[in-house]
């Protein structure tokens, strides 16, 4: 069988086989856009997802025994096949979770890059050799030489808003260092990310080294994540299921990217233009849908006037529509989301907010808005609105704005725009995030830099080396000579 079952119904991979559930049972999938199916999948039980699992497991070792060049030569037509799929998947993306087509295909092929510049970094793992007499008592004779071994089978899970980079950035790794894969992706998504990998099935996947378990959350979820079998989690989303998914999977290791609130702090002698102009992408892009976004400007008193009539302008230039109008502010992911974010304006106008640019309210449709003297009492001040608003604290002087940052739940990114770099690094010394970009937006790329949050925004480090490190762990061969 194929990937594909109809125009809407597809399989998804188990042991290389496209199947469908043994119940027949499905979930649908729903365009932001028009709220019509783009697609089925299929619904599995616990116990298809137990054996899903225990395959990945069988055969780990195989795969772990195979050179590293082959592994990486997998990654190599793995990414060619993904190139060749560019228009289809691109495709899939803009009708499964409301991205523009261009911004859809954009990320099929930075994918491709990434997964290029894995397959290269993979090879370049390294263990080390340690002399016992560095330490008091302990003779020259004994000697430790540390390996980096897999840790087994890695569960990754992928979100929505990147189905197909936020997948293959935890499944390229985990492959090139030997670790089998499940793969759970979003339901919204989930399509583009079996198409994903049905380039990786064109390049040559041996059974079993990747299984996809798609369904619903609340029937294997869980089971998936507490699975004996399963070694390492690695995981994209929200806080709340991050943090769930770390209470649950007890005793491996589990890297978790989630939410942000992430700041810009304008100060006076920031170039307001190029400030706009980053605050503007950086807040609004995917209608804010990234967990990197801009999510609140913190700006000096003296240049707050200045700055809010430049991105007012800006944003009063963006189309809102429909992704298939290829519109700058598309529809959010679902009406649950965009009802929290209309909660977020509603609670910051009673409170007294200054309404500088109001967006239209159509559904899941929302246009920017912008919200100037934000107060600390305001809701939008401190919650992730994962959404088209944009929230504007005047503060006093720097001290102010790390003083709000640190008070934050949160701990992604921050931005700082200023000319002075001394002053920008005393000001990132002082913030309690994992990134601080400095006259730019708050962003992941590119994806070979180290990438993590702290606080409520998640555990360990990602990002292509360091999410390669994530998938290793220490073997200590102790030579007693
Ligand atoms: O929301 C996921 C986060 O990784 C966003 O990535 O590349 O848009 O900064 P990026």
């Amino acid at each position: 069988m194929a990937l594909r079952q109809d125009d809407k119904k597809f399989h998804t991979l188990l042991d290389n086989k496209w199947v469908g559930s043994k119940s027949g049972e499905t979930v649908k999938i729903y365009s932001p856009d028009n709220q019509e199916v783009t697609g089925e999948i299929p619904a599995l039980s616990q116990a298809e997802v137990d054996a899903a699992v225990a395959k990945t497991a069988d055969v780990q070792p195989n795969w772990e025994a195979l050179d590293g060049t082959e592994r990486s030569e997998l990654l190599h037509r793995w990414a060619q096949e993904l190139e060749k799929m560019t228009d289809e998947i691109g495709d899939m993306i803009h009708k499964e979770v409301g991205k523009t087509l261009s911004a859809a295909k954009s990320e099929v092929k930075r994918t491709a890059q990434l997964i290029r510049h894995t397959a290269e970094e993979g090879l370049r793992t390294h263990g080390s050799f340690i002399q016992g007499d560095a330490f008091p008592g302990a003779s020259k004779s004994t000697k430790a030489m540390v390996q980096k071994v897999p840790h087994g089978v890695v569960l990754a899970i992928a979100p929505f808003n990147y189905p197909v980079n936020l997948a293959a950035s935890k499944i390229a790794p985990a492959l090139i260092t030997g670790n089998t894969v499940v793969f759970k992706p979003a339901t919204q998504g989930a399509v583009s990310g079996l198409l994903m990998v049905e380039a990786l099935v064109k390049a040559g996947l041996p059974e079993g080294v990747l299984n996809v378990v798609t369904g619903r959350g609340s029937v294997i979820g869980d089971f998936v994540v507490t699975h004996p079998k399963i070694d390492m989690i690695t995981f994209t989303g929200g806080t709340a299921t991050g943090q769930h998914i770390a209470k649950k999977a007890s005793m491996i290791p589990v890297v978790l990217e989630l939410g942000g609130k992430d700041p810009a702090i304008v100060l006076q002698d920031a170039d307001l233009d190029k400030a706009a102009k980053e605050i503007v992408s950086g807040a609004l892009s995917y209608s804010g849908q990234r967990c990197t976004a801009i999510k609140r400007v913190m700006v000096v008193n003296e240049v707050a006037d200045e700055l809010v009539a430049k991105v007012k302008e800006r944003v009063a230039a963006l189309k809102v529509g429909p992704s298939s109008d290829d519109a700058d502010i598309t529809p959010m992911i679902d009406q649950k989301s965009a009802d929290f974010v209309v909660s977020l304006i509603d609670d910051a106008k009673q409170k007294g907010a200054t309404v500088v640019h109001e967006g239209i309210q159509d559904q899941n449709l929302l246009g920017p808005t912008l919200l100037d003297n934000v107060t600390e009492d305001m809701e939008v001040a401190w919650e992730e609105q994962f959404g088209p608003v944009l929230p504007f604290i005047r503060i006093s002087n720097e001290l102010e704005a790390i003083d709000l940052e640190r008070r934050n739940a949160y701990g992604l990114q921050a931005s700082i725009f200023t000319k002075n770099l001394e002053n920008a690094f005393t000001i990132a010394d002082k913030l309690n995030v994992g990134t601080v970009q400095v006259n730019g937006k708050t962003s992941r790329g590119p994806d070979h830099f180290p990438f993590l949050g702290v606080k409520n925004s998640g555990q360990g480090v990602q990002g292509i080396g360091r999410s390669i490190d994530s998938m290793l762990r220490d073997k200590v061969l102790v030579l007693n000579l």
